[in-house]
């Protein structure tokens, strides 16, 4: 009896001894695990931009988007920036390699030659890959090195065609920009369910500002993934322009940066769209003789294989002149603001001897770098389409407001598309509510 109870006071003791060992022990090795991470910490990407103005340390300049673009010897790298045109300085690349510091090269800075005399022009800086660097982000320095790589912002590097099931789409619209206290709701609605029977599968929109009611509409074509809204805080870096020319308007930039943005959505698209569209929200891009775009792209490319630049003109139907019989005057929109394009069907012919205003489709990988009405530098040639094939519905102010009602053209084309758009944009008001309610 006594000898078992001083085994079991001795196997008590060592097992307690023991358990208050592995304790302290366990403690240890975990907080020294703590104290001595396994290797050291990457020293890039210390941190990344994520907004699409960066400004430019060191500089004035900002930088907006990194896509990977080798379709020029000697580069693989293209920057799309604002830089301001009297200071353009030489600049290097400094690359992020997967968590290592990649080496620097030399850029080639390319200013946009479409400015309009603003301060401000959209910029490419072209430069190439290091050796031996898987290339995640990169930044651009005044110096061939860098003094301290832990306070760089780095810009990530997009196209990089790592994933391969990205899918690619038909048609995607480039809209820029939205800014002031825009609320042409109705028309916003009616454009987009257009461009949605017309066979477009995405809308970008850069967003400076825009009027609640509208916000909202757009929103809920973002909680789809038709649109997809790029935010576009300018105003916070610049003063920019509501107007297009500088000795007229005055300010920083051109209209609020638009080149920049159809030029960084052209790149944005590349890897993902087919064809991008470049037009305004109220503007559609309308076929004629076909039922959607692509009916009218393949017949357009078959008969002209190598052309990735195809101009459309742009024609205007005043807002002040509405249709007569007052059909598509419908109840339901009544309380909703903006422009009911069904009711307006009065074009004006434009004036050819003064200016050809021109909206486009592109092929984003046969495009360098964009204009609004025309692309500055492309691969292979660009084809005006007749106007009997497509042309542009832009319901707007006049721009011709001396015409009377008989010099004008009446044009229904929209009509051809009414039974399923009325439903549609219907339903688009209901689900944010601004549907008058059904009697
Ligand atoms: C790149 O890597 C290869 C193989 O590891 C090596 O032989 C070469 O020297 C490296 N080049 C540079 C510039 O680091
Ligand atoms: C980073 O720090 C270095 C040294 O402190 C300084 O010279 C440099 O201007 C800083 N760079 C930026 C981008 O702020
Ligand atoms: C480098 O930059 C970091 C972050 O701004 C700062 O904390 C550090 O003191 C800088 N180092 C040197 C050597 O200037
Ligand atoms: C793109 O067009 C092709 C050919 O008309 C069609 O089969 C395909 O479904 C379209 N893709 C999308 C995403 O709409």
């Amino acid at each position: 009896m006594e000898k078992t109870n001083y085994f079991i006071r001795k196997f008590f003791i060592i097992t307690v001894v023991a358990v208050i060992f592995l304790f302290i022990f366990n403690k240890r090795t975990t907080s020294t695990d703590k104290q001595t991470p396994r290797g050291p910490p990457p020293v890039c990407p210390s941190v990344i931009s994520d907004q699409t103005i960066t400004p430019l340390q060191n500089t004035k300049h900002f930088l907006v988007s990194a896509f990977m673009d080798q379709r020029q010897k000697g580069f693989d790298i293209r920057i799309i920036g604002m830089f301001h045109r009297d200071s353009v300085q030489k600049l290097h690349c400094l690359f992020c390699c997967v968590g290592h510091l990649g080496e620097t090269t030399p850029t080639t800075v390319l200013v946009h030659s479409d400015h309009f005399g603003f301060p401000f022009a959209t910029t490419d800086i072209m430069c190439q890959i290091p050796q031996n660097c898987t290339a995640t982000h990169v930044t651009l320095l005044t110096q061939p090195s860098a003094e301290n790589v832990s306070n760089l912002t780095w810009i990530p590097i997009r196209n990089r065609r790592i994933s391969e099931n990205t899918q690619r789409v038909n048609f995607t619209v480039c809209i820029s920009n939205l800014f002031g206290d825009y609320n042409n709701v109705l028309q916003s609605a009616q454009t987009l369910e257009m461009y949605r029977l017309l066979g477009i599968n995405r809308v970008v929109i850069y967003k400076t500002n825009c009027a609640p009611d509208l916000d909202r509409l757009l929103q809920s074509y973002t909680q789809e993934g038709f649109v997809e809204i790029v935010s576009w805080p300018i105003d916070k870096y610049m003063n920019p322009s509501r107007g297009w020319l500088f000795s007229q308007h005055g300010g920083d930039i051109h209209y609020f940066g638009q080149l920049t943005t159809l030029n960084e959505c052209i790149y944005r698209s590349m890897e993902r769209s087919r064809y991008v569209l470049l037009n305004d929200i109220d503007e559609i891009i309308m076929p004629y003789q076909h039922n959607n775009l692509m009916s009218l792209m393949d017949t357009l490319q078959q008969q002209h294989p190598n052309v990735g630049v195809f101009l459309i003109e742009n024609h205007i139907f005043p807002k002040k002149h509405f249709e007569p019989s007052g059909k598509f005057h419908l109840p339901q929109w009544s309380g909703v603001p903006g422009i009911n394009i069904l009711e307006h069907i009065y074009r004006e012919d434009p004036d050819r001897t003064i200016y050809h205003p021109h909206k486009m489709i592109v092929q984003p990988r046969m495009v360098e770098q964009t204009s609004v009405h025309q692309v500055l530098k492309y691969f292979g040639p660009e084809y005006k389409v007749p106007l009997d094939v497509c042309r542009i519905i832009h319901v707007r102010v006049a721009l011709k407001g001396f015409l009377t009602l008989e010099q004008l053209n009446v044009d229904k084309r929209l009509w051809d598309f009414q039974e399923k758009l009325i439903p549609n944009v219907d339903k688009a008001l209901k689900r944010v509510g601004m549907r008058s309610a059904e009697k």
